[in-house]
């Protein structure tokens, strides 16, 4: 059983960040964050907090597909930088936008969030006592565990969110969701308590770098060599399941982190640069927003047609990786 995506809507603010804007936090320039990244701008929340960004993304998603917020039976959202800890920013939405049949829960997968997002949705579709629709709801601001004093992390992250209504459909789906938590330390944000004293002696917890309280930390080269890897190794692996080759593909819709990772990416799958979506040059990285971004973003565009093929690819903290294959 496979989904549709029957309708997408997305939300980004106003403020924007361009690259030259950082010489006030810290060393750095336009050239180096282009030349190693990609990256010339970005959209930063201020005022608005993760849940409105998703609220509004997925007042926009249901107008498109069309569905009234009472028949939607369960809403998924995904995110690093939820408001509160409890309760779930699913359960916030689905009062906001007036979902008022939907049962609602979040879900953390760091980057990888839509991914496994739109997997669960068609986990519950598959079910026996299945919800009619599923929402699918990523927003993200980062720029509120963004040290502005790190010039290696605070430069790539952006804020925005994307959201997708779906059903039940015969179309083709296949997907595979990995995760290697041995890669914790690489790319982490704490909890906002002061974690210090409650913290295990234990071999997993002396492993983390110090970073300031629920500050993001990243080894980017570390990331950056498993990126390079989990992206081909997701395509291959949820493609594998269904005998599909990149040359059945249409159109890759590739996590959003840095433009050399995706050529890399690319080129390990011997496919073309002009099957890949990009959006990082003006979003930046939105984590488990960026993918559905930039699918929406090609829908609204036209180049993503209905009957094409989609590859979904994406990594994360955790450290956590995954693909999905559809037809739109
Ligand atoms: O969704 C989360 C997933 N995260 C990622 O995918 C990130 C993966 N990693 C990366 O994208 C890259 O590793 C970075 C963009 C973070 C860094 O690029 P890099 O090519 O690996 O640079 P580097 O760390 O090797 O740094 C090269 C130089 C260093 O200076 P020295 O030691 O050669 O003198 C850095 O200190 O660039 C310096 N540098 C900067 N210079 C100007 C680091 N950040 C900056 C900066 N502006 N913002």
């Amino acid at each position: 059983m496979g989904i549709n995506i029957l309708g997408m809507g997305s939300y980004v603010p106003e403020q924007t960040l361009c690259n030259d804007d950082f010489k006030k936090f810290v060393d750095t320039n336009d050239e180096w964050i282009r030349t190693r990244t990609g990256i010339v701008e970005r959209r930063m929340a201020g005022w608005e907090p993760a849940w409105y960004m998703g609220k509004t993304a997925a007042l926009a998603a249901l107008e498109k597909a069309g569905v009234k917020p009472e028949e939607i039976g369960l809403i998924i959202c995904t995110t690093v930088t939820p408001d509160f800890l409890t309760p779930s920013m699913a359960s916030i939405i689905q009062y906001e936008i007036g979902a008022e049949n939907a049962a609602a829960f979040d879900l953390n997968a760091a980057c990888s969030g839509f991914v496994y997002g739109l997997d669960t949705a068609r986990r519950f579709l598959a079910s026996d006592d299945s919800p009619k629709y599923v929402l699918v709801v990523s927003s993200e601001a980062t720029s509120r565990f963004c040290d502005f004093k790190d010039r290696q992390t605070c430069i790539l992250f952006g804020d925005g969110a994307a959201a997708a209504v779906v059903e039940k459909s015969d179309k083709i789906f296949s997907s595979f969701l990995g995760s290697d938590g041995s890669g914790a330390r690489v790319l982490f944000a704490r909890n906002l308590s002061p974690a210090k004293e409650i913290r295990l002696k234990s071999e997993f917890d002396d492993g983390f770098p110090e970073k300031d309280v629920h500050m993001l930390y990243q080894d980017g080269k570390t990331v950056y060599k498993f990126a390079t890897q989990a992206l081909p190794k997701a395509f291959e692996l949820a493609a594998g399941k269904i005998g599909m080759t990149k040359d059945d593909i249409d159109w890759f819709i590739p996590h959003q982190a840095n433009v050399r990772i995706i050529e890399t990416a690319a080129k390990k799958l011997g496919a073309h640069m002009d099957k890949f979506i990009i959006t990082l040059d003006h979003f930046g990285n939105t984590s488990s927003a960026s993918i559905p971004l930039a699918l929406n973003e090609g829908i609204e565009k036209g180049l993503v047609q209905r009957g094409q093929k989609l590859a979904l690819i994406g990594f994360g903290a955790g450290l956590t990786y995954g693909g999905i294959i559809l037809e739109y």
